[in-house]
């Protein structure tokens, strides 16, 4: 049966990534015989606002919710359009309609790549990030009052739901439940915020009553972040609200070497509606049109993909393929800038989709 996969590369190094996650792909699927069928979109980017005056169609619900999957690159062009524009008209849209409550952004350090973290070996960092993804913090309940005024008030509030947190959460400890460790470490800044923070600590007491078996701990947010940086090893699943989630899952991929090598799976674990696989980095507008953006993040988010669609074998193969040619090192291997290497997104793209290809014969 064929799966119907929409491509929506959106902005800058979007569009030089995408590419080689879909030679990845093509290689998986000729390797076990899977039959991924691709359509390409030209909106959710910053140039089809200019010529359309919004980011996405009308109908961009029907168009897109009848696919298996979305491959999505990155949004974003400040100097074109405001962030809060195109990132609010597209990407968070998609998050929201398709309900796709789960982020799962894993955090590895593979074999090859140095950790700035001085002694980190791989094996030493291996955790998920599972961020909320629908509420929290990035509500769009607010407003401003007294505007142009010097009395001029915002106001953007928090909305923490039952249903919202409790999803992630049994989430989380069903992932952790499936590890070794079996190990939650919850986010929280129940010190500071009053409301919402406290009544995320107590549903996750709650529901910890449920998994006698799961380790669990919670740190605030501040001290958090400081733990990711000096015990990485401490970590196996960590769960957090949407900005606190956010916020983790650049650093945790910064730990091990670079975000480019980061994917995300925003996911509506029911199967009602498309999941939708995008790297953790953004457009990269710094480095855009010059072939050196690193696409293992993309192509991973290709490997969660065929995951999510009940494809297991390829996806690992995916993996491997990657760690295969991260492992040879960049004396061996096109690895790009960023990784310490001279390769170029299409060298190191091809690499890997060999490697995906040989590995039965490997
Ligand atoms: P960014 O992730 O685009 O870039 C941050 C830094 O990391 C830059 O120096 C960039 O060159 C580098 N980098 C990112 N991806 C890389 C890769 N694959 N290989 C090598 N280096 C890489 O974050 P930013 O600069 O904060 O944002 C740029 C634009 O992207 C903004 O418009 C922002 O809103 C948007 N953005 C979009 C998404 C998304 O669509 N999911 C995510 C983050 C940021
Ligand atoms: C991410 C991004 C987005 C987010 C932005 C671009 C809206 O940073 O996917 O991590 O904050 O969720
Ligand atoms: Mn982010």
């Amino acid at each position: 049966m064929s799966q119907r996969i929409a491509v929506i590369p959106g902005d800058g190094i979007g569009n030089e990534v995408i590419p080689e996650s879909i030679r990845a792909l093509e290689a998986a699927a000729r390797r076990f015989d899977l039959q991924l069928d691709f359509r390409h979109f030209d909106f959710a980017s910053c140039d089809y606002y200019l010529n359309h005056g919004r980011m996405l169609p009308e109908d961009w619900k029907e168009q897109l919710g009848g696919f298996d999957a979305l491959l999505f690159g990155a949004v974003g062009m400040p100097e074109k359009v405001p962030d809060h524009i195109s990132l609010w008209g597209s990407l968070l849209q998609f998050r929201r309609h398709f309900d796709q409550y789960i982020n799962l952004r894993p955090c590895k350090l593979m074999p090859g790549i140095r950790s700035p973290l001085a002694g980190r070996e791989p094996g030493d960092i291996d955790f998920y990030v599972v961020r909320e993804n629908t509420e929290g913090e990035y509500s769009s309940v607010g407003g401003k009052m007294f505007e142009g005024t010097e009395r001029e008030v915002v106001i953007q509030d928090t909305v923490m739901t039952r249903i919202g947190i409790d999803r992630v959460l049994k989430y989380a400890f069903e992932l952790a439940s499936r590890r070794p460790r079996r190990k939650l470490t919850s986010a929280t800044k129940s010190n500071g915020i009053s409301i919402t923070m406290p009544y995320w600590d107590e549903r996750v007491q709650e529901m910890s009553e449920h998994y006698p078996n799961i380790d669990v701990d919670k740190f605030h947010i501040d001290i958090l972040t400081a733990n990711f940086v000096l015990h990485p090893d401490w970590f196996d699943v960590v769960v957090a609200s949407n900005l606190f989630g956010d916020i983790l899952s650049d650093l945790g991929p910064a730990c091990t070497g670079t975000i480019g090598v980061a994917p995300s799976a925003n996911i509506n674990p029911e199967h009602r509606f498309p999941s939708l696989f995008e790297p953790v980095h953004g457009s990269a507008p710094d480095i855009y049109g010059r072939n050196i953006a690193n696409p293992i993040g993309q192509i991973w988010c290709g490997a969660m993909m065929l995951e999510h669609l009940g494809h297991e074998k390829a996806g690992q193969a995916m993996l491997d393929g990657i760690e295969a040619v991260l492992a040879a090192g960049s004396d061996q291997a096109p690895l790009t800038p960023d990784l310490g290497g001279q390769g170029t997104t299409s060298e190191l793209g091809e690499a890997i989709a060999d490697a995906i290809r040989d590995g039965d014969r490997r």
